[in-house]
């Protein structure tokens, strides 16, 4: 077989898919949302006008990847669950993480990240993560101690409207205390640093910034002082190659856990604020449920399962890609080096030609359905390079989750217009949304 095999979509196709899909994810901040500009996108329904288009698409593909022109490059769109996992499987080679526009601008603030390594440094990096977020434990050896630091989160939280802002506040604490333990618990200024090199990072620029060298100097001194029950202390028992250094690595964990997933909780709430016999079953789930210890919580799956759907809904790695690092084959097609592959995960997950519940709110599917095995959803991604803290994100979502909807029922006051009984919109902004917990 030859390049040509696979298709090509026109050049009509790759103008729209590079206006309505890449460039607006671009704009809206590849690392830190941008406020405005989201609350624009959510004004004129961009995310479904681009999801309808990108259905349509891939009809036209039924069951092939195909090459699409993206800005001035052919690229490839994978789409078929198989062939995301032939991609996602021989990752990173020959299908590395590290496309040049997030390399640019992540180096900014993680030079070092795993995501953004390759061959034997890349393998070292991942065995060190693995090992200490405990990625193929079910329940993190910490999770009790992680447990009390997710109650505290939420108890305060339950006090005030939830806000975005509110929501962000508490889970950057929360993981300043996982992470570092409670010297770190108050320490706003080490966020603050994350949060501008990462608004920095989004326009991805070439030179060293001014916080950067602070920024490090706090991690290497939390890290050193491996505060007893976080992941620091985890740190310092962990045996590790020569080129893992364990405050460059950790920069990752730390946007992860409290900027990614504080706004995966909160659509969940709104969700189950929105949603009446949702929001009933989460609740019977925990009458019956032991909540003082990390395995009760850890086995709220009903709860984890409208988590999990509300990623899906409105995924936070709305597009993502590999670049070939070798010429390769895909599905018998040569693909040459340096090739782009997309994987577009709010069009996958959104598709209503291949998803059933395509716009609903599903955690049945999740619970005792088949969602669990679907790699057409990837806000987690899958394979090789697939995140690793997944489950301990899991955790501390649900521990937050649980212990708000075990408080009090949440109402949306303002923000988002979720209706159990019509498609759901296929934007939430956060920063316009408030729930109140009564
Ligand atoms: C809800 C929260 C989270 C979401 C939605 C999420 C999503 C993802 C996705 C989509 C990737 C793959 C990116 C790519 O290949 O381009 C990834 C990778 C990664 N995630 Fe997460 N993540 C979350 C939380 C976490 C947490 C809490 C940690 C650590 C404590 C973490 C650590 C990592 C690391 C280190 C990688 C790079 C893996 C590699 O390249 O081998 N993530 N995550």
């Amino acid at each position: 077989m030859t390049e040509s095999t696979i298709g090509e979509a026109s050049t009509l196709d790759g103008v729209r898919f590079t206006a309505q899909v890449a460039v607006p994810n671009v704009v809206q901040g590849l690392f830190r949302r941008r406020k405005t500009v989201t609350g624009a996108a959510k004004l004129v329904d961009a995310d479904k006008q681009a999801v309808r288009f990108y259905e349509g698409l891939v009809r036209k593909f039924a069951d092939e990847p195909f090459f699409i022109r993206v800005g001035k490059d052919k690229s490839v769109l994978v789409h078929r669950p198989e062939d995301i996992r032939a991609v996602l499987d021989a990752s990173p080679h020959p299908f590395a993480s590290d496309p040049d526009t997030k390399r640019k601008g992540m180096s900014h603030f993680q030079p070092e990240a795993l995501t953004l390594s390759r061959g034997s440094l890349w393998e070292s990096r991942r065995r060190f993560a693995e090992a200490v977020l405990e990625t193929d434990n079910p329940l993190h050896s910490l999770a009790q101690n992680f447990l009390g630091v997710a109650y505290e989160a939420a108890d305060g939280l339950a006090v005030g409207e939830v806000t975005w802002d509110a929501i962000n506040a508490a889970y950057q604490r929360l993981t300043r205390r996982v992470v570092f333990g409670d010297p770190a618990a108050d320490d706003d200024e080490l966020s603050s640093l994350l949060e501008t090199l990462m608004d920095e990072a989004n326009n991805a620029p070439g030179k060293e910034s001014d916080s950067f060298a602070p920024f490090m100097a706090k991690l290497r001194g939390y890290v050193d002082s491996a505060a007893p029950g976080s992941l620091s202390a985890l740190i310092a028992e962990t045996p590790r190659d020569d080129d893992v250094e364990p405050a460059g690595q950790v920069i990752h964990w730390l946007f992860a856990m409290g900027d990614t997933l504080p706004a995966n909780v909160f659509r969940a709430l709104a969700v189950l604020a929105s949603d009446a016999a949702a929001f009933a079953a989460a609740r019977s789930e925990l009458a019956d449920a032991d909540l003082d210890t990390a395995k009760g919580v850890a086995g709220l799956s009903y709860i984890a399962a409208c988590l999990q759907e509300a990623m899906r809904l409105w995924p936070t790695t709305p597009l993502f890609g590999r670049v070939t690092t070798t010429e390769t084959t895909l599905r018998g097609a040569t693909i040459p080096e340096g090739t782009q592959v997309f994987i577009y995960n709010t069009g996958n997950h959104r598709n209503r030609d291949r998803i059933p519940y395509a716009d609903r709110f599903a955690p049945e599917e999740w619970v005792t359905g088949n969602a669990a095995d679907d790699w057409s959803f990837n806000f987690f991604s899958h394979g090789t390079q697939g995140c690793p803290g997944a489950g301990l994100a899991v955790f501390l979502g649900v521990a937050v989750l649980a212990r708000l909807v075990g408080t009090g029922t949440p109402r949306i006051v303002a923000g988002a217009n979720l209706r159990s009984d019509e498609p759901l919109p296929h934007t939430v902004d956060v920063f316009g949304v408030r729930i109140a917990i009564e």
